[in-house]
């Protein structure tokens, strides 16, 4: 008998997922969408060029390896959604005018000095950057005191205009330097955690060439992943914005739970304790819970951190927006990574087929096979270490509509995303934002 696992079915009827299915190609057939990336190239390039600047380091073993993943052609999606909803939602906030005053967007040269001015004296801080050796100092072994220094410069200037407050996006669109910062943020800590992640996974390769931990060891592997974290976190307190932060250093803990909950043994998924206690150890639950964790909470809470630095509030819906839409392509992002590892068998992408498998993981494809073909359990509860275990699990897969179920569950999530745009006025953003739901489910790496 084949049980359906519908993961959050007591949040998201399947019906509405079955429904979004229909509306996404029927929607790629009617509207042209503008081409994300394109729409925030210029953006993407000067998001790129500022990595080198913000991860210097006066130590070349960790100026080399801080910089290593940011020197590859990347897809840079996590910062492309950063920006395309600070676009879509710029202009809409109560807190907008003050937020766009404080950016000295008059003279925007200046706000974007002060994202690189240290809150603290730079002997204080002993974050020597060569990239920016105006502002840093390196330790020094004496140390004198200071008279005290005035960094109300810093603080955001209070200049609301009650006059320039109607709530409509602005027009042409801006980015705000602390939103692009943001989106800088987004990708170190991405890239920290592919560092950290490849010396879980012992991965030889990332994007076709050596992996870090392959080019430099595990130990500065490790290391490296900290410092990016490290000069993530400064830059993330110079934005001056308190739920940001949270938002932010919520997601490094949150990558931290996905990756552990990934090492947990799988449940049988007849061990459904929802119901009765907050504990869950459902299969699917544990899955989608992990999903969520180590790829979709980063996109969900950054781009709701830069709707927060464009001025949006409690109350007003646009922060909801952008978590909802954050979410839901984010668990569709990686369940269509999951289904590639099946699919591709492909050494230049880095991934050989079923590269989960010998790591011991079950991820969608093989909870939907379990379902059919239930010789699965006993290989996906010892994680496939015994010899043929990854072969026979592998051909059971194939033979299953798991690939197709798990890509069927990724469209439903993208369709989703695409839903919750809707309270969202239209601009090139939004339709934007809608494109992506499309390509993410399309995508071939
Ligand atoms: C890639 O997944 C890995 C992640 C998305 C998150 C990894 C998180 C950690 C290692 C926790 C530590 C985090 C920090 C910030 C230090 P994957 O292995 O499925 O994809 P891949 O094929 O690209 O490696
Ligand atoms: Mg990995």
């Amino acid at each position: 008998m084949q049980r359906s696992y519908l993961p959050f079915r007591r949040s998201i009827p399947i019906s509405r997922f079955h429904r979004s299915i229909n509306s996404v190609s029927t929607a790629a057939k009617c509207t042209p969408r503008p081409d994300p990336f394109a729409l925030v190239a210029p953006q993407l390039a000067g998001i790129r060029d500022e990595f080198i600047h913000l991860l210097g380091s006066a130590h070349p073993g960790l100026d080399d390896i801080a910089k290593y993943y940011f020197l590859r052609p990347s897809k840079q999606l996590r910062p492309l959604l950063v920006l395309l909803f600070s676009q879509a939602t710029n202009g809409l906030g109560k807190h907008w005018p003050a937020k766009r005053a404080a950016s000295g967007q008059a003279r925007p040269s200046d706000r974007v000095k002060d994202l690189d001015r240290p809150l603290s004296r730079p002997d204080v801080l002993n974050d020597w950057n060569p990239r920016i050796p105006d502002k840093t100092t390196a330790f020094s072994p004496s140390f004198s005191l200071h008279p005290l220094e005035d960094h109300s410069s810093n603080s955001q200037a209070s200049s609301f205009d009650p006059l320039n407050s109607t709530p409509s996006l602005v027009s042409p669109s801006i980015i705000l330097p602390t939103q692009e910062r943001l989106a800088q943020i987004v990708e170190m800590v991405h890239a920290a955690s592919l560092l950290h992640d490849d010396v879980i996974d012992e991965s030889p390769l990332r994007r076709g060439t050596a992996s870090a931990p392959e080019a430099f060891g595990n130990k500065l592997s490790v290391l490296g992943g900290n410092f990016i974290l490290g000069r993530a976190s400064t830059a993330l307190a110079r934005l001056g914005d308190p739920e940001a932060t949270e938002l932010i250093a919520s997601v490094i803990a949150n990558l931290v739970e996905g990756e552990i909950l990934q090492m947990q043994d799988v449940k049988s998924p007849e061990k459904d304790t929802l119901a009765s206690s907050p504990v869950v150890n459902n299969a699917w639950t544990i899955y989608l819970q992990k999903t969520y964790m180590k790829t979709a909470s980063l996109m969900a809470k950054g781009v709701r951190a830069a709707v927060v630095l464009g001025g949006c509030t409690d109350g007003e819906v646009y922060k909801e927006v952008a978590y909802a839409y954050g979410r839901n392509l984010g668990i569709a992002f990686q369940l269509v990574d999951d289904i590639l590892d099946y699919e591709s068998a492909d050494d230049a992408l880095g991934k050989p087929g079923g590269a989960d498998l010998q790591l011991g993981l079950t991820t969608g494809p093989a909870l939907y096979a379990w379902e059919e073909y239930p010789e699965l359990g006993p290989l996906i509860h010892r994680k496939f270490n015994q010899q043929g275990d990854v072969e026979l699990a592998r051909e059971l897969v194939r033979k299953s509509s798991g690939v197709q179920r798990t890509r069927d569950l990724a469209l439903a999530y993208a369709n989703q995303a695409r839903e919750v745009l809707k309270p969202l006025p239209d601009s090139d953003a939004k339709a934007a934002l809608g494109e992506l739901t499309e390509r993410v489910i399309k995508r071939k790496s």
